[in-house]
């Protein structure tokens, strides 16, 4: 939390995007008793995998075991995780005259399991250790919503902005109203801090982005920052950086494609910055890999304010004993 205000550290602090997911046995263990979506939505297993986490990795900071899709639910949108596919959304909005189909986000009673789960988490951490929220940004659900599930090149999403601002703006105005709520209530039920993940930003060019997501994406940071501090992390495109930082956030998460201190450059001196270890290095030997964590390190060259992370999240066949690495690597290191 001292970092996210840029004030002078001990330690830099680190966690690692989905550190709870299928590459800890801890987290298989719970997983082969359940679904994806049981886990998601039964608060005590959510909180058993967010803390156990956690723990396992010594890691600054726990984030919400949740998924940003599961808010699209009580809005109309028929969710699956189908096994080895990732999440496939049954009635996609194909058509802009689709849009009127999303329904608002009148309550997030729907959602309860989510808030419990933050309150059980709140519960079973230690106090030092921040609990983060998140939820997608309105673009990177929007994309789904179009898409039906994940997508390489969101061509229909691009193709439906462009084609009916009106039902564009629609769909906007929905996504980024729930996300409010959405955010408000989980700071509200105990999250220190939360994440915006802009997954899918990256397919859009600067002027696209500008004028189809900005709006939204500062809508959604300027309601919810005032509560609590908010990381806004996107990925996939360097270009899109200055804009990024003018939707806002205290903190801005960077992906792996740009160097730490030249994107510092870009965001200013008055913003912190999470990442941005390139998610590949986990794969390296691990004198390679601590060399590549202390090249991201001497990028921030100890300024108040940096977080690290990767560029983006550890993947089911990485090795545990090496993300364990990078955090210690971190943590060694000092400031
Ligand atoms: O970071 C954490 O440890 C917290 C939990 C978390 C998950 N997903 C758990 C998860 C978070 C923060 C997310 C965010 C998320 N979900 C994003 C944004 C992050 C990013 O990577 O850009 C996106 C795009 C999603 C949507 C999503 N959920 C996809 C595309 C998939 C399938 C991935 C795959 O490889 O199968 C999921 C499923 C998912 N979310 C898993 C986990 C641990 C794996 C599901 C399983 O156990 O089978």
């Amino acid at each position: 939390m001292k970092a996210v205000r840029r004030e002078p550290a001990s330690v830099t602090p680190v966690w690692i995007m989905r550190q709870a997911g299928r590459y800890l046995p801890e987290y298989m263990d719970v997983r082969r008793r359940v679904t994806f979506l049981e886990l998601c939505t039964t608060p005590e297993l959510a909180c058993e995998v967010t803390v156990t986490a956690q723990q396992v990795l010594n890691v600054d900071a726990a984030i919400l075991f949740a998924d940003l899709l599961p808010m699209l639910q009580p809005m109309g949108m028929e969710l699956e995780y189908v096994q080895g596919e990732g999440p496939v959304i049954h009635n996609p909005l194909r058509e802009p005259a689709d849009a009127d189909r999303l329904q608002p986000l009148e309550s997030t009673e729907p959602l309860h399991y989510v808030f419990d789960a933050v309150r059980l988490i709140r519960r079973a951490l230690p106090t030092d250790i921040p609990l983060l929220g998140f939820a997608g940004a309105p673009f990177t659900l929007a994309s789904y919503c179009i898409e039906g599930g994940g997508s390489g090149r969101h061509v229909a999403t691009r193709s439906f902005m462009n084609s009916d601002p009106g039902a564009w703006e629609t769909l906007m105005r929905c996504l980024s109203d729930a996300v409010i709520i959405y955010l408000r209530e989980q700071i509200r039920s105990g999250c220190q801090a939360v994440q915006l993940f802009d997954s899918w930003a990256g397919c859009l060019s600067p002027s696209d982005y500008r004028r189809c997501v900005l709006p939204w994406t500062k809508r959604v940071i300027d309601a919810v920052c005032r509560d609590a501090p908010v990381i806004s992390f996107l990925t996939g495109n360097p270009a899109l950086l200055p804009a990024q930082r003018d939707a806002g956030g205290q903190v801005i998460g960077i992906d792996w494609r740009m160097d730490l201190d030249d994107a510092w450059k870009i965001i200013g001196p008055d913003r912190a910055v999470q990442g941005n270890l390139d998610p590949a290095a986990l794969y390296t030997d691990l004198p390679v890999l601590k060399q590549l964590v202390r090249r991201v390190l001497d990028q921030a060259g100890g300024r108040p304010g940096h977080i690290f992370n990767l560029g983006h999240g550890v993947m089911p066949d990485m090795n545990p004993d090496h993300v364990k690495a990078v955090v210690d690597c971190v943590h060694d290191a000092g400031t």
